[in-house]
């Protein structure tokens, strides 16, 4: 299995430019970085920088942070603000995040939708990146998921204590979450973790805490600390 590194820009940078020259100083970066067959390199900016990436990508792959659940034309497309899978998958987008913690807390995203959003990905061949901070959360999340998509799916443990805070989750703790995920998923699928990494701490999560990969938010837009994690690999 690939160690899967993902760059979670949430709602940064301000400008098209800032963002052209985070992406290009991350692509130089991994470029260089030799033996990296075994690791995948995600980045997930903003909606509205995606199509200027598109053809740019080389070594690492475009995400979403976010997808709608419907499929229009279904429904005339007549919901204003939206983004569909589709959309994202002609894109050039190999990858959506689903359920962050903050979509649950500002937007009110439950279970239920964010089931909605995972099946609209996978049924569009995306991969789906689900977050979830407590094990309960699993299950309505991957209710009426047929086990033939979960090839698809990958689980992201962030505790919402660690999310931006600078302080993560202890290793002991989080690989005994990554445990009792993979005991509650019952199949083998690439588990990530994510809240306040950085290139000190990246390793342990993967080789005590014996994660799949990370989800780095705030390191991500600093490039040469971005790129680190992925040489920690
Ligand atoms: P952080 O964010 O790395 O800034 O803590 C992680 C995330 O929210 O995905």
């Amino acid at each position: 299995m690939k160690t899967l590194i993902v760059a979670n820009w949430k709602c940064n940078p301000t400008t098209l430019s800032e963002a052209k020259r985070i992406f290009d100083l991350v692509k130089k970066g991994v470029d260089k970085i030799e033996n990296k067959k075994k690791v995948e390199v995600v980045v997930c900016p903003p909606f509205v920088y995606l199509s200027s990436f598109k053809f740019q990508v080389s070594s690492f792959k475009l995400g979403a942070q976010d997808v709608f659940w419907e499929n229009p034309p279904a429904g005339g497309g007549a919901f204003t603000g939206e983004i569909s899978a589709k959309m994202l998958k002609n894109l050039g987008c190999g990858y959506v995040i689903i359920g962050h913690s903050e979509r649950r807390k500002y937007f009110k995203e439950t279970d239920e939708t964010i089931n909605k959003k995972l099946k609209a990905a996978l049924e569009n061949g995306l991969k789906a990146i689900l977050c979830i901070d407590k094990k309960s959360q699993i299950k309505n999340a991957l209710k009426g998921i047929a086990k033939k998509q979960f090839k698809n799916l990958i689980l992201a443990y962030e505790p919402v204590f660690a999310i931006g805070t600078g302080k993560p989750c202890s290793i002991e703790k989080a690989r005994k979450m990554n445990f009792l995920i993979r005991k509650a998923v019952k199949i083998n699928i690439k588990i990530l973790y994510g809240g306040s990494v950085n290139s000190q701490n990246a390793a342990d999560f993967i080789k005590k805490a014996k994660f799949h990969g990370l989800l780095v938010g705030g390191a991500s837009l600093k490039p040469k600390e971005f790129v680190k994690i992925v040489k920690t690999m």
